[in-house]
């Protein structure tokens, strides 16, 4: 599904990402962690397309992505459900029409009703029922996360990236959530990127990891693997320790 090599992004003169590699297999489910500002977000939405390396390809579902025209990303975009960090819900939409937008995108044969028919069974599914005609600011943080989670699946893409789908979460509230990211996986089958700070919850969820940390990886595999990793920064990282390179 994804094939990312030598991939470098340099912004404003900073090098951001720095000679990345990485081969996720279609169905697989994968966890990204690691340190504050190493790189995440950047790369996931890289991945997207939003960002244009200056080295490296990216190829997503057997189609190389570096280079290509933004008429020609839009097929590749449309394979991918995205949960953004910030949620980036359309505050001038309601919360229906936010949850249906990539589907209208997707299929414009669709009428207005089986839009709305559509937004309000994944709306139920996230426990949002009854949210639906509000405005995504009279909605609480975890109601938002739930609303971008409803969006980023709407159209059952097969590859599905959430961005810290419960930072800000009660302990109940992620454990929900993340039942519900298993249960959507399973009725899709979709490949996932699911970047947390939360190791604890995420390794419920993911059977692999990635760790991410100035723009390289310093880890990726099982999540089996990731406890006995050699690398010091990952082993201070995964445990919290105050001693360590970080
Ligand atoms: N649009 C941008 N323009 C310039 N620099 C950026 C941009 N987006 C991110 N960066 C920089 O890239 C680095 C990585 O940022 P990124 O958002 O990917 O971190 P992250 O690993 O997701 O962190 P966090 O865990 O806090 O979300 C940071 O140094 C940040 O300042
Ligand atoms: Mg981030």
């Amino acid at each position: 599904m994804i094939h990312v090599s030598n991939l470098h992004l340099t912004i404003g003169g900073r090098p951001l990402l720095q000679g990345m590699d990485l081969h996720v297999e279609s169905g697989s489910v994968w966890g990204i962690i690691g340190p504050p500002g190493g790189g995440k977000s950047l790369f996931v939405k890289t991945l997207c397309g939003l960002f244009r390396p200056d080295r490296g390809s990216i190829i997503i579902d057997g189609t190389e992505i570096v280079g290509l025209s933004e008429p020609s990303m839009v097929p590749v975009r449309r394979k991918i459900g995205m949960l953004f960090q910030n949620n980036a819900l359309f505050d001038f939409m309601r919360v229906w029409e936010n949850v249906a937008f990539p589907l209208a995108r997707l299929r414009p044969e669709l009428s207005q009703d089986t839009l709305r028919e559509r937004s309000l069974m994944r709306l139920q599914e996230v426990g949002l029922l009854g949210s639906e005609d509000k405005w995504p600011a009279e909605l609480s943080g975890g109601m938002k996360k739930r609303v971008g989670i409803a969006r980023a699946t709407m159209t059952d893409a097969p590859l599905v990236i959430y961005d810290e789908p419960t930072a800000g979460l009660d302990p109940v509230t992620t454990s929900k959530i993340y039942d519900l990211l298993e249960k959507i996986r399973q009725e899709t089958g979709a490949t996932v990127l699911a970047i947390s700070s939360d190791i604890e919850g995420l390794s419920t969820f993911v059977k692999n990891m990635m760790l991410i940390h100035e723009g390289r990886f310093l880890f990726q595999g099982p999540l089996s693997e990731l406890t006995d990793c050699g690398d010091p920064l990952v082993h201070q990282f995964i445990r919290g320790l105050e001693e360590g390179p970080l």
